[in-house]
């Protein structure tokens, strides 16, 4: 397989860079590969897909062996993740124990897991009982990794949704909800302790869609606007997210802490809404995640870090058909299923159509096929 898999790769790069139009750099960009759909590409094919986009980072919110054994031998990091399902679980070291030895440490030796998210925007729903377990059962997978040998390659984290804040602007008045308080702060004296990020999940299309004439669609969007100074610190903010971050870094400061990395574990814009999804567009999602690439291409940090690059997943690779929700929940795909573009944000990738003989899989032996070549091309700006 590896073998076949290989050949077809390279047969297919040399078709790609002969015709490419521009020039690919490596983007830092990671990617969140969501997979609430029944008509995804199979993992393999994804690895090509992202291989040409030179996409080396790759979130997950599973631990699926269907998505970490095909992207063995490759260079793709992968965060992890542990659905709020199993916070409870994780808080027994056994269960956690049991876990990272069946779904993670099997893995590890050929795909590169350096992250484990436990539980995801947990404070976002009211389940208190959920709030004590995070911190718990983070504390419990961290000292699991510890105990296998584990813990310099896996770092330990969870991921926020920007609900936790009280105050979010300016960024400089950034503060954690009171109710949070004590869970935020055993949760950053861990970060603090372990080395590991803070993961938010931030969306400032969320702000445009609740109040699209109060917000300047060019603000959130990256494009060129007049921007807004936090009159605390003159720092000058041209985009929303670079504001959110900060303001997150503000509330952990505010709580003590300066030493804790913020990251983005997910962000994105939905290309299709409901009708009262306002901004819901292709053309603003296109603009959104095409300018956000930029900006961590010049590895930007914010105004307020302007020395730590952003680091950001964006939200995500598929469009995902079974999502819950209002429509836009299933629009934020970079891709449909068959592997085009939707919307143009000036790279482009393809997805190889490969056919396997289930029979010959059976055997461990694959004879693949190359049927058609969906080559898709977003072309640039
Ligand atoms: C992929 O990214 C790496 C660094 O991240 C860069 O050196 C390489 O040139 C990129 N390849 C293409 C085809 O863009
Ligand atoms: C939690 O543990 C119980 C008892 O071992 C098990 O039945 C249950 O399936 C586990 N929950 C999850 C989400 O794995």
């Amino acid at each position: 397989m590896a073998a076949c898999s290989s050949l077809l790769f390279s047969l297919l790069l040399i078709f790609t860079l002969s015709d490419l139009s521009v020039e690919v750099h490596g983007l830092g960009v990671g990617i969140n590969y969501g997979q609430i759909a029944n008509n995804l590409p199979s993992p393999t094919r994804v690895s090509y897909l992202l291989r040409s986009l030179n996409i080396s980072r790759v979130k997950l919110y599973d631990a699926d062996p269907n998505v970490l054994v095909p992207f063995s031998n490759t260079n793709v990091d992968f965060i992890i993740g542990l659905g709020n399902e199993y916070l409870q679980n994780m808080t027994d070291p056994i269960k956690a124990q049991n876990w990272v030895q069946q779904r993670v440490q099997p893995y590890l030796t050929r795909t590169r897991i350096t992250c484990i998210t436990v539980g995801n925007e947990v404070f976002k729903y009211n389940d208190h009982q959920q709030w004590s377990n995070l911190l718990p059962a983070m504390q419990t997978v961290y000292n699991t990794l510890v105990n296998l040998g584990l813990d310099k390659q896996v770092s330990v984290t969870t991921a926020h949704s920007l609900d936790i804040l009280d105050v979010s602007f300016p960024p400089s008045a950034g503060a954690f909800r009171q109710d949070l308080g004590e869970y935020l702060h055993g949760i950053l004296n861990f970060h603090a302790q372990v080395k590991s990020p803070f993961l938010i999940n931030a969306y400032p299309y969320f702000a445009y869609k609740d109040n699209p004439n109060g917000v300047s669609l060019d603000y959130v969007l990256f494009q060129p606007n007049q921007g807004t100074m936090d009159p605390s610190t003159n720092l000058k903010y041209d985009n929303m997210l670079y504001a959110q971050v900060d303001a997150v870094y503000y509330a952990i400061k505010g709580m003590g802490h300066t030493d804790i990395e913020v990251r983005v574990s997910e962000t994105g814009w939905p290309s299709k809404g409901d009708e009262n999804e306002v901004g819901a567009t292709p053309e603003n999602a296109g603009l959104y995640n095409g300018n956000l690439l930029k900006r961590i291409e010049q590895r930007q940090g914010t105004p307020a870090k302007p020395n730590i690059p952003i680091d950001i997943y964006v939200f995500a690779l598929f469009n995902e058909n079974l999502k819950p929700g209002p429509a836009s929940e299933r629009n934020y795909g970079l891709f449909y299923p068959d592997g085009t573009p939707v919307y143009s944000i000036g790279v482009q990738g393809y997805l190889p159509e490969l056919v396997y003989s289930s029979a010959s899989k059976n055997n461990g032996f694959l004879v693949c096929s190359l049927l058609i070549l969906a080559m898709a091309y977003f072309i640039f700006f």
